[in-house]
């Protein structure tokens, strides 16, 4: 008897073991796949990095056409846009004809459009480019044409069938449009009801939200099928002016919305502070001013820190040669095309001279001074002042002349006209 109770504990004492290290070499081939072989997430991977393209409302405002268009995809190729990595082709509002009474579906102006969208759609893909359109949330666009409201099933349908890649996705005339109460509610919902069934057509169309900010989109951009939500009004061809009623923001305010927002912003989830300026020279339809060509590139410069899509608002067939260097810097464009797609951030702030920083793959790290003041800055300031490690070793290389620069070490030095950003990248070379 007492040797059976003692086989039979033993025995158990065995199975307890056994359970046990089952249980662990469970937990260790857990770790393994988790460690090992990283869950691919399924389904959306569209605008993996911030959305490059052109888009043609600062240029062309209601005089969009199809042969714009079609010369717009030529200069892409020619001009080397399309190396660079500009893809999407956008038309913005005003290239509507109407709404068709019998059908309800949307038909383009015949005149400016005489090919039909589709058609055009299949001339951009032709060039290895990606073709965008524009509709809104409302009863009608910001240019008073049909809009989307009570039709998202039927447009989506349609954009899709066009061969439509990009839809960038209006707020005016929405209910609540006018109102001073920001209603998040209705805002989500509007987006969600055009969200939802272009996802259900099955083509990948990315979804570009633009409701200006007040209704914070960051925080439900993404949950309603978005890739990118403007984060603020309209930019201007102009430096610095704040919104008020009758007029567009100027650059430096559109990055100051931007502060506090890159925790928002990831592979697939961009902050999109509106179109590059860049090359209007206070032409085309939105007008503004005109910056200098020192402000533009600050534009460039900063919306590639912000990892901002790059929309750009200019005639791209008849691009200057400073523009073309502005809008073809590859090492700048490097920095908003990273791939860990962070957006930068603020960590230093004196007397108009303003520090940012954003991580980059590889251990790098891109540092950008924004000079605000209209005249110039000259300073050196330290690691620590930057939140870098103080006795990392840094090579430097400035992406605007292309060349690695001397510095001292444990500090920048920075020598800057008005208005001008000189961007860094630093890549540790010991410690
Ligand atoms: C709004 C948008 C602009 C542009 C116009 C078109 O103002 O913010 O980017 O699309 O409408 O009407």
């Amino acid at each position: 008897m007492l040797n059976f109770i003692k086989k039979a504990v033993i025995s158990n004492l065995i199975l307890v073991l056994l359970i046990f290290l089952a249980g662990c070499a469970d937990n260790a081939s857990d770790k393994k796949t988790s460690l090992q072989s990283p869950v691919i997430p399924a389904g959306d991977m569209l605008a993996m990095t911030p959305p490059m393209g052109w888009n043609s409302w600062n240029p062309f405002g209601k005089n969009v056409s199809e042969q714009v268009i079609k010369e717009t995809a030529d200069a892409f190729i020619s001009s080397g846009l399309k190396d660079a990595g500009f893809n999407y082709i956008v038309i913005d509002d005003i290239w509507q004809g109407g709404r068709d009474t019998t059908s309800g579906l949307l038909y383009p102006d015949a005149k400016r459009f005489p090919s039909g969208i589709k058609a055009l759609a299949d001339y951009v893909h032709s060039k290895g480019l990606k073709f965008g359109i524009y509709s809104d949330a409302g009863t009608m666009t910001c240019g008073d044409q049909p809009a989307s409201y009570g039709y998202e099933e039927k447009d989506a349908k349609l954009f899709a069938e066009w061969g439509v890649d990009y839809l960038k996705y209006d707020y005016c005339y929405c209910p609540d449009y006018a109102s001073l109460n920001n209603d998040y509610k209705m805002a989500i919902a509007r987006y969600k009801a055009m969200g939802d069934v272009l996802k259900a057509t099955g083509r990948p169309i990315v979804f570009s939200i633009c409701e200006w900010g007040p209704r914070s989109p960051w925080l439900w951009g993404k949950e309603v099928g978005g890739h990118l939500w403007r984060t603020s009004y309209d930019v201007g061809d102009k430096w610095d002016e704040p919104r008020n009623e009758s007029s567009q923001i100027g650059i430096l305010t559109s990055i100051d919305v931007m502060l506090n927002l890159e925790r928002f912003a990831g592979p697939g989830r961009w902050n999109d502070p509106d179109m590059l300026v860049i090359g209007l020279n206070n032409s085309g339809f939105i007008k503004g001013g005109g910056c200098t060509n020192e402000e533009y590139r600050t534009q460039m410069s900063m919306w590639c820190m912000l990892a901002a899509p790059l929309m750009m608002g200019c005639d791209v067939r008849n691009m200057n040669d400073v523009t073309k260097t502005i809008l073809l810097n590859k090492d700048i464009i490097s920095i908003d095309q990273d791939s860990l797609g962070k957006q930068g951030f603020r960590v230093y702030r004196k007397d108009g001279l303003e520090v940012f920083k954003k991580p980059l793959t590889g251990n790098r790290i891109a540092i950008a001074f924004l000079n605000r003041n209209s005249s110039g800055k000259k300073e050196t300031i330290s690691f620590k002042e930057m939140e870098l490690e103080s006795d990392m070793i840094y090579s430097v290389y400035d992406v605007w002349t292309h060349a690695n620069v001397k510095q001292p070490s444990g500090m920048l030095s920075t020598d800057l006209k008005s208005h001008e950003c000189q961007v860094f990248v630093l890549s540790p070379v010991a410690k």
